[in-house]
C-alpha cells in the first residue's frame, strides 16, 4: 500500500523536491508552506502535490494541519521536517528576536511537527522521521549562532528518537546538506557566496535533488537498520 509522507516547507528548495521525489516513489504526499500562496499554488498545480499552510513554529496549528492531512491523505508514514529559515547577523548584532525566530521555526517546529504523528507512528509499528538539518549544525558558521544551534539541537532529536522508536520499527535519521542551489543560499551576499564556494572541494553547489534522493532512500523500506544516523551532502566541504 503506498505510504504517506508529509513533507514540511515542502513546495520550495530543497522540500520541493523532496515531495518530488517521494511522490515519484510512490508515496502519497502532503507538502507544508508557511506564507507564498502563490508559490504554493503554483506547485501544487504542476506536480499534483496536495498543499497545506501552517506555521510550524505555532504547536496547536501544527496539530490541527497535522489532522486534517491525516484526514484527507491518510495516517502519516513518513515525515520530512524541512521547513527552515535563515536571521543571519554576526553575534555582536544579533537580536533576542532573531535568535527566537530561528529556534522558534527551525527547532522547536521539528518538536510541533514529529509529536503529533508519533504516537500514530508508534501504533501503527512503522514510522520514518526524517529531519533536515545543515552542514552548519556540524561546523558552525560566522553569523549563525541561531542557525547552527537548531541544526545542531536536529541531530540530538534524531538520536534520541532513534532509540525511543526502534522497536515500535520507527527509524529517525538527519541530512546534512552543504550549500545546495537554493533561494536560501541565494539570498547569502554574492561575495560570500563566491568565496563559499572555494571552500567546497566538489567546486559547486549542490542540486536539490542531491538531497531527495537521500530522503527517499532514508524513507523506504529497506532503510530499516539505519537509525540515528547523520547524513552528509557536502561535496566534501566538511567531515563531520
Ligand atoms: N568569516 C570571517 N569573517 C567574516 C565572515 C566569515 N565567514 N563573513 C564576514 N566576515 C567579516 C567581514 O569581512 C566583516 O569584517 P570587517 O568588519 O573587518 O570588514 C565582518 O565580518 C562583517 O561585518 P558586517 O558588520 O559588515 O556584517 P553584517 O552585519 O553586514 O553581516 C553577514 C553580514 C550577515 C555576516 C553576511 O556577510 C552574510 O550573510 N554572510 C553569510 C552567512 C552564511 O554563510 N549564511 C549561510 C546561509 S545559507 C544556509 O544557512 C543554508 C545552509 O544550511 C548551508
Amino acid at each position: 500500500m503506498a505510504r504517506t509522507a508529509l513533507v514540511t516547507g515542502g513546495s520550495r528548495g530543497i522540500g520541493a523536491a523532496i515531495s518530488k521525489a517521494l511522490k515519484a516513489e510512490g508515496c502519497n504526499v502532503a507538502a507544508t508552506y508557511a506564507g507564498n500562496d502563490e508559490a504554493a499554488a503554483k506547485f501544487t498545480e504542476e506536480t499534483g502535490i496536495a498543499t497545506y499552510k501552517w506555521n510550524v513554529a505555532d504547536y496547536d496549528e501544527s496539530k490541527a494541519g497535522i489532522e486534517k492531512v491525516e484526514a484527507e491523505v491518510g495516517p502519516i508514514d513518513i515525515v520530512v521536517a524541512n521547513a527552515g529559515i535563515t536571521r543571519d547577523a554576526p553575534f555582536h548584532k544579533m537580536t533576542p528576536e532573531q535568535w527566537h525566530q530561528v529556534i522558534d521555526t527551525n527547532l522547536t517546529g521539528v518538536f510541533n511537527t514529529v509529536h503529533p504523528i508519533w504516537p500514530g507512528m508508534r501504533e501503527r509499528k512503522f514510522g520514518r522521521v526524517i529531519v533536515i538539518s545543515s552542514i552548519n549544525g556540524q561546523k558552525g558558521q560566522f553569523a549563525q549562532t541561531n542557525y547552527a544551534a537548531t541544526k545542531a539541537g536536529d541531530l540530538g532529536i534524531v538520536k534520541s528518537l532513534a532509540q525511543e522508536g526502534a522497536r515500535a520499527g520507527i527509524t529517525a535519521n538527519a541530512i546534512c546538506p552543504g550549500y545546495i542551489a537554493t533561494e536560501m543560499v541565494m539570498a547569502v551576499p554574492e561575495k560570500v557566496r563566491e568565496s563559499i564556494i572555494g571552500q567546497i572541494p566538489a567546486g559547486r553547489l549542490g542540486e536539490p535533488e542531491e538531497i531527495a534522493r537521500c530522503v527517499a532512500f532514508l524513507a523506504s523500506d529497506d532503510s530499516q537498520f539505519i537509525n540515528g544516523s547523520t547524513i552528509s551532502a557536502n561535496g566534501a566541504q566538511f567531515f563531520a
